[in-house]
């Protein structure tokens, strides 16, 4: 069977990593048939709009999304719906990407990199799965107000309202449980249930979902808790589910504990394992052109492509290890060079994983 896979480079740094990671796709010998199509501000020049409707379709009619980056500080002028972050929205919004996955992998040749200990650190490999559409950041409702009464009557007021269907938590979990069961199958859920009852609710479903995964281990964490504990014996997680905002905080605080934003993958599902996927930084408008990007963010945001939505999980595997021996062989490029380390560019890089690949 013949999979489709949308390949959206988008701005600055992104057509040059992405060019890499579809080498890598396609050295695989899969039957793939990968299409490329303009998004961001790379579409708003070329069509007027940064997610034009052929784009769109391409994605809807896809089994997964490669994609690069969007974004430049040359589109800050334009009104909010032509600005290149809208296509990602955009996409989240008519895919249903609900589910926001986030590695946290620190590889043991880059130890150096964290801003933690070495053998805190050293060979960390965690993943946070974050709820992306729902919680506190889309609830109803929200705004600011005159409070009615108590010690703050005739005060202006800001408000948001926190909330979650028995639904959306039902979905993540299916995700985060799955997720589990391929890994390590160990799933801690982070709520704040000693304060919140939107948590205790969470919490309530969590628990009602696990016996369907009998072969993973569901644990409790408080959120506070939680933030503390990455930073202490982040080793100790294996995977971590949560709620949009928790997960907002808690994925950037562990991307963090990696030091190298040129090294992270991500992905965003739906119900049925549809994704996109592309690397956790931006567009890099700094770096860009110069042929000077770290690819393997986006390489190995193709390896959760094919380990999420085409069920490939040992041609996943292949690409992780290839990673693993470029970075073993001393190859850097600029943004995790240390001194006694190879200095290579973003297509060398590219070259040596698809070498490793062999
Ligand atoms: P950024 O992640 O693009 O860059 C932050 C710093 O990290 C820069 O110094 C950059 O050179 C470096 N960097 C990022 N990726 C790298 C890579 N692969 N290799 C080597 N160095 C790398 O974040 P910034 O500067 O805040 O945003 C730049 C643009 O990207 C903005 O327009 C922003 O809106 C957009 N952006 C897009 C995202 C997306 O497409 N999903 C996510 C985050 C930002
Ligand atoms: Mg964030």
């Amino acid at each position: 069977m013949t999979h489709k896979i949308a390949v959206l480079p988008g701005d600055g740094i992104g057509p040059e990593i992405t060019e890499q990671a579809v080498r890598v796709l396609t050295a695989l010998g899969l039957d793939l048939d990968l299409q490329t199509a303009p998004v961001g501000g790379a579409a708003y020049e070329a069509e007027g709009h940064p997610l034009p409707a052929a784009t769109l379709n391409l994605a809807l009619d896809s089994a997964a999304i490669l994609f690069g980056a969007v974004g430049d500080w040359k589109y800050d002028q334009l009104a909010r719906e032509l600005r290149p972050e809208q296509a990602i929205l955009g996409l989240r919004k008519a895919l249903g990407l609900f589910a926001n996955l986030r590695p946290a992998i620190l590889y043991p040749q880059l130890a150096n990199a964290s801003s933690l200990k070495p053998e805190i650190v050293a060979g960390l490999d965690i993943l946070i799965v974050r709820e992306l559409t729902g919680d506190i950041y889309f609830g109803q409702p929200r705004g600011v107000r005159e409070v009615a009464d108590g010690p703050f009557k005739g005060e202006r007021q800001g408000y948001d309202t926190m909330h979650y269907a028995e639904s959306e938590v039902r979905r993540i979990a299916h995700v985060a449980f799955r997720a589990a069961q391929k890994r390590n199958k160990r799933l801690c859920s982070v709520d704040k249930a000693n304060v919140l009852e939107t948590s205790q609710f969470w919490r309530d479903i969590m628990i009602a979902v696990a016996p369907e995964y009998p072969d993973v281990t569901l644990s409790h964490m408080y959120v506070d808790n939680a933030a503390m504990q990455l930073v202490r014996e982040p080793k100790a997680f294996d995977v971590v589910v949560t709620g949009n905002l928790f997960g907002d905080i808690l994925s950037d605080e562990a991307a963090m504990l990696t030091g190298s934003i040129g090294m992270l993958p991500s992905a965003s599902l739906n119900a049925s394992n549809q994704g996109l996927y592309e690397p956790s930084h931006g567009s890099a408008p700094d770096i860009a052109g110069q042929n000077m990007a770290n690819p393997l963010a986006t390489i190995l945001s193709a390896a959760m492509l094919l380990r999420y939505s085409l069920n490939q999980g040992a041609q996943a595997d292949r690409i992780e290890a290839a990673v693993q021996a470029v970075l073993e062989q001393g190859l850097r490029t600029a943004d995790i060079y240390e001194a006694g380390t190879d200095k290579v560019t973003t297509s060398q890089m590219g070259d040596a994983v698809l070498k490793a690949l062999k």
